[in-house]
C-alpha cells in the first residue's frame, strides 16, 4: 500500500468526526449509536446520508449551506472518506460525520424511522451484479426500515442502466410487493442539466450546484447525468 494512503489511514483515526467501527461491532448486531444519532450530534436535527460517499462533496457542500441540518456519508474506502474528513476540520463543520463501513451494515447503525434523506450520487452500477446495486429491492427492503414518513430518497447517476432499473424495474416491484408502503416518484429526468429539474424546492436547486468528483468526470466524458427523486410514504 501506498505511503500516501497510510497516512491518510492515519489521520482518519485522529478525527472524531471518521467513525471507523469494526466488523464485530456491526454484523449481527446494533451499532452503539444506532437510534442515538441526536445524541452524537447533539440536536434532532434530520439526519441526511450519502451512501457511497466517496470524497463527500455533496455531505460538505450541504453541510454549509444547511447547518440544521445533520449529513453522514458513508463509504468503504478510508483513502476518499479522508479528504472530506479533512474539509470538515478544517471548516469546522460541527453537523458531517463519515462512517468507514460496508453500506449492507445500514441497519446495525439506523433505527427504524431515523433517516429523513438518502442519497445515492454515482454508484457504480454493478453490470453483473444486479443484487449489489444500491436501488436492488434488497437494498430498498433496508432502505424501508430506516426511512421516516415521507423521507426522500435520491439518485443521481451517468449510468442509463442504473437509472433504467431503478425507475422501471426495482421501485415499481417494491411498490406492488409492500402494501401500505411506496416511493412515489416526485421527480424524474435523463438529461438533468439540459432540461433542469421540477426543482420543487430549495433543496433541490443547492444539491445541483454541487458536483461530486465523478460527477464532474462524467460531465467532462459528456455523459448526459440522471436524476429520480422519490418520497416514502408508508403507513
Ligand atoms: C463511483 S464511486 C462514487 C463516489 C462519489 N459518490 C462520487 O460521486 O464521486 C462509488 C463509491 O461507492 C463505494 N461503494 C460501492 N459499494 C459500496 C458498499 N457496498 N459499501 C460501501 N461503499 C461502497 C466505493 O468505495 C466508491 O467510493
Amino acid at each position: 500500500m501506498g505511503k500516501n494512503k497510510l497516512k491518510k489511514f492515519a489521520q482518519n483515526k485522529t478525527f472524531t468526526h471518521v467513525i471507523q467501527p469494526k466488523n464485530e461491532e456491526v454484523l449481527h448486531r446494533d451499532y452503539r449509536l444506532k437510534g442515538k444519532w441526536s445524541e452524537e450530534f447533539g440536536n434532532h436535527n434530520p439526519i441526511v446520508l450519502e451512501l457511497a460517499c466517496g470524497k463527500g462533496e455533496y455531505s460538505v457542500g450541504m453541510a454549509e449551506i444547511y447547518p440544521d441540518k445533520n449529513f453522514i456519508g458513508m463509504d468503504i474506502k478510508g483513502a476518499r472518506i479522508f479528504s472530506g474528513a479533512k474539509e470538515v476540520a478544517e471548516k469546522g463543520l460541527q453537523n458531517v460525520r463519515f462512517i468507514r463501513t460496508k453500506i449492507d451494515f445500514i441497519e446495525s447503525f439506523f433505527a427504524e424511522n431515523e433517516v429523513s434523506e438518502i442519497w445515492i450520487l454515482f454508484a457504480d452500477p454493478q453490470m453483473q451484479k444486479p443484487r449489489k446495486r444500491l436501488t436492488s429491492s434488497l437494498f430498498l427492503n433496508r432502505y424501508k426500515t430506516i426511512l421516516k414518513p415521507n423521507g426522500l430518497l435520491n439518485l443521481k447517476s451517468d449510468s442509463d442502466e442504473l437509472y433504467a432499473f431503478t425507475r422501471n424495474e426495482s421501485i415499481p416491484q417494491f411498490n406492488l410487493e409492500n402494501e401500505g408502503s411506496s416511493f412515489q416518484k416526485i421527480s424524474d429526468t435523463n438529461t438533468l442539466y439540459e432540461s433542469g429539474i421540477n426543482a420543487f424546492d430549495q433543496t433541490m436547486q443547492d444539491v445541483l450546484n454541487i458536483r461530486t468528483f465523478y460527477e464532474q468526470m462524467w460531465i467532462e466524458q459528456d455523459k448526459k447525468i440522471k436524476f429520480l427523486s422519490y418520497r416514502y410514504n408508508h403507513s
